[in-house]
């Protein structure tokens, strides 16, 4: 009998088609994440990043193919799944620590906990401010906070049913570069602590290097996958790392090889033959 564990995540000729839509949102993704893995996505806008992502979050359903988690296959969202996006969509009328206890209130109440488990809930929200840095923002409300802190809530907040998926689509693409930096150590904190697997979508090339094992570069009309990358440099990551030259050149790889696969190429000779024939 075969014992080994199924992979984390694991999709199989998956297929999305919005309706009305010209094109597969994603067209025969085949994909496998082992656990504890942290995968990271990039390609141009519209190769269906994000439609993935919500798929293995069941927000989306395929229009076919298999998608797996665990070996059992994604019906809608799971507490073993979380999610984290852009914009941090906190409570504004609860004060930090409120927010990051909410959902496991919530999970609380409709399943009958004790109260042991309510005050396990409040250690694990204490543990989790203080592994974010936001122990001293604890009663503050949420617009009383930066932009980076707003979002170490929301990840804080996703951490609390200790998923062991966490889904994160440009969770920090509206920070300032300062902040994503701590940002992109803190995370990788979390992943080493967590044990949670990770998947990661980003516009950042840099940002998809530095975090991830392996880079999936996915390309538009219609989505799919186009090449994956392993990532090679040493698992404990730091900054000065971006500067080596293995990370440069695949930098540099995968920077060339979206704008192949974007249409951005065809978009600039149309405009250049166009400044041809325009009139003097
Ligand atoms: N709800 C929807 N209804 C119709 N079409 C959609 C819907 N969501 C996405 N699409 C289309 O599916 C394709 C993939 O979109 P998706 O948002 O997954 O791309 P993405 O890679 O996340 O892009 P971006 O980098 O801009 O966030 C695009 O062509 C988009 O227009
Ligand atoms: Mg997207």
């Amino acid at each position: 009998m075969d014992t080994t564990p199924p992979p984390k995540i694991e999709a199989r000729g998956l297929f999305k088609r919005y309706e009305r839509a010209r094109h597969d949102a994603l067209q025969d993704v085949s994909l496998r994440i082992e656990a504890n893995a942290f995968v990271t996505f990039v390609g141009a806008s519209g190769c269906g990043k994000s439609t993935l992502l919500r798929a293995i979050g069941g927000l989306e359903t395929p229009t076919g193919g298999t998608l797996q988690v665990d070996g059992r296959p994604v019906h809608g969202p799971g507490p073993e799944r979380a999610m984290v996006f852009q914009h941090y969509s906190l409570y504004p009328w609860m004060s930090v620590r409120e927010n990051i206890k909410f959902c496991r209130r919530l999970q609380v109440h409709t399943r009958d906990r004790s109260s042991a488990d309510v005050e396990a809930a409040a250690g694990r929200a204490d543990a989790l401010l203080r592994l974010m840095g936001l122990a001293h923002v604890a009663e503050a409300w949420p617009n009383q906070l930066s932009g980076g802190m707003q979002q170490r809530v929301a990840i804080a907040r996703a951490l609390m049913s200790r998923p062991a998926i966490l889904l994160m689509d440009e969770p920090f693409g509206a920070l300032d570069a300062q902040t994503r930096e701590v940002m992109h150590d803190l995370i990788l904190h979390v992943h080493r602590l967590e044990q949670a697997t990770i998947a990661f979508v980003t516009h950042d090339v840099e940002e998809a290097i530095y975090l991830g094992q392996r880079v999936v570069l996915m390309a538009p009309r219609p989505g799919r996958i186009d090449t994956v990358y392993e990532v090679p440099l040493p698992a404990r990551r730091e900054q000065s790392m971006k500067h080596a030259p293995e990370f440069l050149a695949l930098k540099r790889r995968i920077l060339d090889r979206i704008r192949e696969t974007s249409g951005m190429q065809t978009d600039l000779e149309l405009l250049e033959q166009l400044s041809r024939t325009a009139p003097a």
